[in-house]
């Protein structure tokens, strides 16, 4: 199928760069938020990049207008009923991307496929309750969305090898690595890199060192692009509790039990980066 038009459910940071790239790649794109001030976030932030990359000569400004030219933006997600690809972008929460996958089933024509861009949970789980299992994938994208060029893509236990090829090529036409992987929690990438994070914030709940310590540590022990704790901050403390706590339940292995730093950090809505303070403080 030739694909000409996708949605995305969630104007936030990974919603906003899915939307970003997608748009740049010529695809019509239709974002969605529950509100209108939500939707102005994350189109200021595509915006902003976008006059970033004509100020470094990276695109020209007829670039950046057609960009813009490819993108609508909806508080209504009726508005989402002809796009050949929705990719849901919502709260990381199990019920909420039931109950969201549910209503896209009644909005869009059979033929769409919906995607998730969840962190971790089960594909055929969300899948089920869309009524339409063959036609959901899960497209599982990283922060920050425009520069990071993986995309895992993972099949539910009934999604169609059809459903599969349309979310690989999507990727293709987007500029990012598709990587097939088997429904598990956390997929690759998360089941290897949410532990290593979970682990920074017991060490720092332990005193091993201050947390501008571990964070340099790895940087210049471990060659890592940024710290562990900033990219706790990055990713969002509060996504990264919810699943820590889901692989904690999902493996029943304590190697996977939250840290009590990274609780206290939610409990306190210092979720990092987006809130302005986490285990940094991005105030100043
Ligand atoms: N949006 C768009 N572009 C961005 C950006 C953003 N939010 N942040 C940085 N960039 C761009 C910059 O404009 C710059 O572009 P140019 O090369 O054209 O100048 C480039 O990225 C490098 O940026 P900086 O020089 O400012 O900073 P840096 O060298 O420290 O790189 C980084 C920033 C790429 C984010 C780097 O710190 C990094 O790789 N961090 C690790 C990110 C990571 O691991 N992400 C995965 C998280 S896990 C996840 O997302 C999945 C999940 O489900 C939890």
């Amino acid at each position: 199928m030739a694909i000409k038009k996708i949605g995305v459910l969630g104007a936030g940071a990974m919603g906003s760069g899915i939307a970003q790239v997608a748009a740049q790649s010529g695809l019509q794109v239709v974002l969605v938020d529950l509100e209108q001030r939500f939707v102005d976030r994350g189109v200021q932030t595509m915006l902003k990049n976008w006059d970033k990359d004509v100020s470094k000569g990276k695109i020209s400004a007829e670039d950046k207008a057609r960009f813009v030219g490819n993108l609508t933006t909806s508080t209504q997600n009726i508005d989402l009923k002809d796009c050949e690809l929705v990719i849901e972008v919502v709260v990381e929460n199990l019920d909420v991307k039931k109950r969201v996958f549910a209503e896209l089933n009644d909005i869009c024509p059979p033929r769409t496929v919906l995607a998730t861009n969840t962190s971790g949970f089960s594909i055929t789980e969300i899948a089920a309750a869309s009524g339409r299992p063959d036609r959901v994938v899960g497209m599982h994208f990283f922060n920050p969305v425009p520069v990071m060029r993986l995309v895992e893509v993972i099949p539910g236990t009934e999604t169609s090898d059809e459903t599969v090829a349309l979310a690989m090529e999507v990727c293709q036409i987007i500029g990012k690595t598709a990587i097939k992987a088997k429904e598990a929690p956390g997929f690759i990438v998360n089941r290897l890199l949410v532990p290593y994070l979970n682990d920074a914030c017991h060490a720092l709940q332990e005193g091993v060192a201050s947390a501008e310590d571990i964070d340099q540590a790895m940087k210049l022990g471990a060659n890592m692009p940024i710290g562990p704790l900033a990219l706790c901050d990055l990713v969002g403390n509060d996504v990264l509790l919810m699943v820590a706590e889901y692989f904690y339940k999902e493996f029943g292995d304590p190697k996977f039990r939250p840290s009590l730093a990274l609780k206290q950090k939610v409990r306190a809505g210092h979720f990092g980066v987006k809130t302005g303070k986490g285990f940094f403080d991005y105030t100043r």
